[in-house]
């Protein structure tokens, strides 16, 4: 789901930019709408109210956190890397502090799902991506 473009170019203006880029390509209010929300309460005051919305921001930072999580690790992969891993590191503030830990805890609670649910859901969806993101890790070595 598209949402950041605008972010390298124009950091100041994350998210307006992109409402004003998407819709000058003509994309459909709804894709528009959802890019824009993930900024809620960060850099827009557009909540978001569909389901794409809501698991688009309740995912963006977690991505963050999973993927360090799997780096950190001797496999540096998301293949064999359960919840509970991310959950420890979830608990320390310090690492990864960028990850905005209450935005993930009001987008789960806006689906209606547990923090580890949502983990293992994030997990499951990288690992299908494992490859182009760079989390398959190194097979000969197993974490
Ligand atoms: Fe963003």
């Amino acid at each position: 789901m598209v949402h950041d473009l605008d972010y390298e170019q124009f950091p100041e203006q994350h998210c307006r930019k992109t409402e004003e880029i998407l819709a000058s390509e003509n994309w459909p209010a709804e894709y528009i709408r959802a890019a824009v929300s993930h900024g809620w309460g960060i850099c827009t005051d557009v909540e978001p109210r569909s389901e794409l919305e809501k698991v688009l921001y309740a995912v963006d930072e977690l991505t963050g956190l999973v993927a360090a999580t799997a780096l950190v690790r001797p496999s540096r992969s998301v293949m064999d890397m359960k919840a509970k891993s991310v959950k420890k590191k979830w608990k320390d503030r310090a690492f990864a502090a960028g990850v905005n830990r209450e935005v993930v805890e009001k987008g789960a609670s806006m689906l209606g799902v547990e923090l580890g649910e949502l983990i293992d859901d994030v997990i499951m969806g990288m690992r299908e991506a494992a490859e182009e993101i760079g989390l398959k890790g190194d097979p000969d070595v197993s974490g």
